[in-house]
């Protein structure tokens, strides 16, 4: 038996489409949600990332607004454009876009951000909040992850569930998230002892430590639901490609569910923006929180 593909593609349209759906409802009464894209310098993923999220913006019918900033602007610069987009009644989310350039102390960064605000989930409050099971802006690749596993399970209460990679971007707030469906969690990392056998207990496998094809079929419990959030290019017979840190094909074999890559956990990312996003403004403006769009 082969697994269920989990295909990620269609997933985030239908987020897209709810996240849609409540920025309608939001123009209804004379509210739009508007998200703020800090870009300082010009490397070239950062670039692809920031015209994609500002276009998907655009297109469920939030507005936009980018702000590209030269390599060299002095920390205090960035620092003062957070603290206008701060007081922007018009502005509900804001995300500066990592890496920053060396120069720059990210975490003064982004605490500087109101945390109301901070749609990347990365403020120390949204830590805090997320770590102690309180209302927060969750990151949006660990929220996307959830929101698959949620989908393809049902309750997740009570199934054992193994995060590889310990990022705080990633592997400890998908570790919060789970923990708060009732999960057993383990977190293991490159130091872990006997890897294959440790990841063998999990019933939800999440691979992110940016590590190529390292999480192979052996490290997989028949039937387990593999969530891949790595995004590695490499060259393979002379062509250059995308792989995750799962070796799709053997996994494949031995797994109930994968998230493939591409087309699995990477197109959630930029939902969940969106859907943090929206959620930010229903927070702002004083209305319940969106359906199925949050933790
Ligand atoms: N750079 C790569 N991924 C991300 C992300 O999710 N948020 C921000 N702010 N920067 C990133």
């Amino acid at each position: 038996m082969t697994a269920t593909i989990i295909d990620g593609k269609a997933f985030a349209a239908k987020v897209r489409g709810q996240v849609a759906g409540y920025v309608a409802g939001l123009k209804e009464r004379g509210v739009i949600p508007g998200l703020a894209v800090v870009l300082v310098g010009e490397d070239p993923a950062s670039q692809v990332y920031v015209r994609n999220k500002g276009k998907q913006t655009v297109e469920v019918g939030m507005n936009s607004y980018e702000h590209k900033l030269p390599v060299e602007t002095p920390e205090a610069d960035l620092l003062a454009l957070i603290g206008r987009l701060n007081a922007d009644p018009a502005v509900h989310g804001i995300l500066v876009q990592l890496p920053l350039p060396g120069h720059m102390n990210a975490d003064l960064v982004i605490n500087a951000i109101d945390p109301a605000k901070d749609v990347d989930g990365f403020h120390i409050s949204n830590v805090g909040l997320l770590g102690t099971g309180q209302k927060a802006m969750v990151p949006c690749t660990p929220l996307g992850c959830l929101m698959m596993a949620r989908d393809h399970l049902g309750s997740l209460s009570g199934l054992n569930a193994v995060v590889v990679g310990r990022s705080n971007i990633v592997g400890k707030p998908m570790a919060q998230l789970l923990l708060g469906e009732s999960c057993t969690v383990t977190i293991a990392h490159s130091r872990t002892k006997d890897l294959p056998e440790v990841c063998r207990r999990a019933d939800i496998l999440v691979a992110a430590v940016g590590r190529p094809e390292m999480v192979t079929g052996d490290f997989v419990k028949p039937g387990a639901t593999v969530i891949d959030v790595g995004i590695n290019r490499i060259e393979r017979d002379g062509k250059r490609m995308l792989v995750g840190d799962v070796h799709f094909e053997s996994a494949l074999a031995v797994a109930g569910a994968i998230t493939p890559v591409p087309g699995g956990v990477g197109p959630m990312t930029i939902a969940c923006l969106l859907a943090n996003t929206v959620t930010a403004c229903h927070r702002a403006t004083g209305l319940p929180e969106p359906e199925g769009l949050t933790a």
